[in-house]
């Protein structure tokens, strides 16, 4: 079974889907099998910067939305990328007939069903269990959507931009995951949270790295080392369906934290899977017994 991570954040253009797309791409290019689902469904960003908007041309490509609504397995909108090991379950955002989708309001119909939903339909997925990684790029909200992103994960990550703003949203992002952890998920282990643009103030960032740091005390969750520095290159690479991988040298600002950040993911989850063997083996229940099942 893949390990399932939610990269998820309240707050619109903080980096979630340009993180998602960055670890799962480097991931692929370590030669794990990886799958992106782009869950944020009004927006389809992760989609354009992967594949392109598939619901501008004339072909109807089906997505997320289509299997969700209509029925049918993620197996059938399971697409390889340009990337070798990268695929993705795309979010089409309109429907055959040119209407949007609300996939929120749709999961909100179905009630507790609704909540599942994307659970279910990950695990029935026989693409998606032969992969190593699913990242599942998140609507700004903690909706149903993203409650259910969490309900599917065993892993929730959140990137942070250095604003105020964003500062203060993250411990909402905080608590609503450990809730999840607590009423109805288990398995779900935050992974911490990184800063996916460091702000170019000098001062300013070394205030929010020290607000953060306290935040990470107070709450127990990791704080990621490395930050990701501003870069006007991040901007054009959707409209290229590129990454900076491709476009930049490896030791280049950007490049090359992104890299020192997958390392420093696979990192934590080798820890925390470490600590789940060791609970194992005093008889506790835990993850790896629901990857077997
Ligand atoms: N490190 C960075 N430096 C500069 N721009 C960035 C960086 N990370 C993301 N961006 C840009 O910020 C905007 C919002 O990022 P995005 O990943 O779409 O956020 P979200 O998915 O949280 O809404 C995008 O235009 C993106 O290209
Ligand atoms: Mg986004």
């Amino acid at each position: 079974m893949p390990r399932v991570i939610s990269v998820t954040g309240q707050k619109g253009g903080i980096g979630k889907t340009t993180s998602t797309v960055h670890i799962a791409s480097r991931l692929a290019d370590m030669g794990f099998k990886t799958c992106i689902i782009d869950f944020d469904t009004t927006q389809s960003n992760a989609t354009r910067s992967v594949i392109g908007p598939i619901w501008e041309g004339p072909e109807k490509v089906r997505g997320i939305c289509d299997v969700m609504a209509n029925g049918g397995s993620l197996d059938e909108v399971f697409y390889a990328t340009h990337r070798e090991n990268l695929f993705i379950i795309p979010s089409e955002k309109k429907d055959a007939r040119g209407a949007n989708y609300n996939i929120e309001a749709l999961l909100n119909q179905l009630g507790l069903e609704g909540f599942n939903l994307l659970k279910e339909l990950i695990e029935e997925s026989q693409e998606l269990s032969s992969c190593h990684f699913v990242l599942i790029d998140n609507a700004p909200s903690l909706g149903i959507t993203t409650v259910s992103s969490l309900l599917a994960a065993d892993y929730f990550i959140i990137p942070v931009q250095t604003s105020d703003l964003s500062m203060e949203s993250i411990g909402d992002t905080i608590t609503a995951g450990l809730k999840v952890k607590k009423m109805q998920n288990p398995y779900l282990e935050p992974l911490g949270f990184f800063v996916a643009s460091m702000d170019k103030r000098p001062k300013m960032a070394k205030k929010a790295v020290v607000e953060l740091g306290e935040l990470s005390e107070k709450t127990g969750i990791h704080f990621f080392e490395t930050m990701i520095p501003i870069s006007s290159k991040f901007g054009f690479l959707p409209r290229d369906k590129k990454t900076i991988y491709d476009i930049t040298k490896t030791s280049e600002r950007g490049h090359r934290e992104y890299l020192a950040l997958v390392d420093e993911i696979l990192e934590q989850i080798k820890e925390i899977e470490t600590n789940e063997t060791q609970n194992e083996s005093q008889g506790h229940n835990h993850k790896t017994a629901r990857r077997e099942v």
